[in-house]
């Protein structure tokens, strides 16, 4: 960035995903090297290095050929690790953050739309690990019926009507008659 300026439009393949303001000339926000944003957001220069080359971070090079990232970088990678956490692939993280405003900083209500996205996601895991953590002790529709409760709940293996696999952990309901007798 030329000396004096307060902003930059950052591309990357595919045109411009996002910009950024740089204070960096007047000491307020100044641009970060990639070991300092790995201090400061607790992931490796690796994984930065890594998010940068898949086109979810992006930084300027020096004159001397040294990365330097736009402190707002450091939310940024905050969502990815969230968003990776909650289930959402980098292609799915990429999409998300390109639907970021390009000429200014993300407002927080635009940060609350993206993380919505890793809500509902959460959502869906909490509802499955609810499922597995019942088919711990319950009958979950495998075919096996082994359980005693598979009597109950999976009689004859109805529940292989349903599709393959473990069917009431896959969110098929053993109370659902009409679904059991699909043919
Ligand atoms: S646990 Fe396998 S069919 Fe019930």
């Amino acid at each position: 960035m030329e000396k004096g300026k307060t902003s930059t439009t950052l591309e990357v393949k595919g045109g411009p995903v996002y910009v950024l303001c740089m204070r960096d000339h007047h000491g307020r926000y100044p641009a970060l090297t990639v070991g300092q944003l790995a201090q400061r957001t607790g992931v490796a220069t690796s994984a930065l290095r890594f998010y940068e080359n898949r086109g979810l971070i992006q930084s300027e090079r020096t004159e001397s050929g040294h990365r330097r990232y736009p402190r707002g970088v450091t939310r940024l990678v905050a969502f990815i690790v969230f968003a990776q956490r909650a289930g959402l692939t980098l292609e799915e993280i990429r999409v998300e953050l390109e639907k970021l405003p390009a000429g200014r900083p993300p407002r927080g209500e635009e940060w609350a739309r993206l993380s919505a996205v890793w809500t509902s996601r959460l959502a869906e895991r909490i509802a499955e690990l609810q499922r597995l953590q019942r088919g711990l002790t319950d009958c979950i529709g495998c075919g096996c019926l082994s359980l005693g409760r598979c009597q109950i709940l999976n009689p004859g293996d109805r529940a292989a009507a349903l599709g393959p696999g473990p069917r009431f952990w896959l969110g098929d309901a053993p109370s659902e008659p009409g679904k059991q007798r699909r043919p």
